[in-house]
């Protein structure tokens, strides 16, 4: 179990329980942030999963697939 803290566009914090087996795009939906749509559902095709991690936690993630790094090329927000 981890405990999210997310940051949504109008500034308002979360806090989420992500459960172990849960991606953090399905850690951050099933916890009612709206905002993440995930059209794909983690497919890696459509980058409307995408959210900025603060730097402090980058290291507890795995490193960034070439799909995913490919997919947020794409993206105007990246
Ligand atoms: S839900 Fe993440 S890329 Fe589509």
């Amino acid at each position: 179990m981890t405990l999210l803290k997310i940051t949504d566009r109008s500034n308002e914090t979360h806090d989420i329980v992500g459960e172990p087996d849960f991606s953090l795009m399905e850690a951050i939906r099933e916890g009612g942030v709206d905002e993440i749509l995930a059209l794909c559902g983690g497919c890696c095709s459509c980058a409307t999963c995408h959210v900025f991690v603060d730097e402090a936690f980058l290291d507890r993630l795995p490193p960034m697939s070439e799909d995913e790094d490919e997919l947020l090329d794409s993206s105007a927000y990246r």
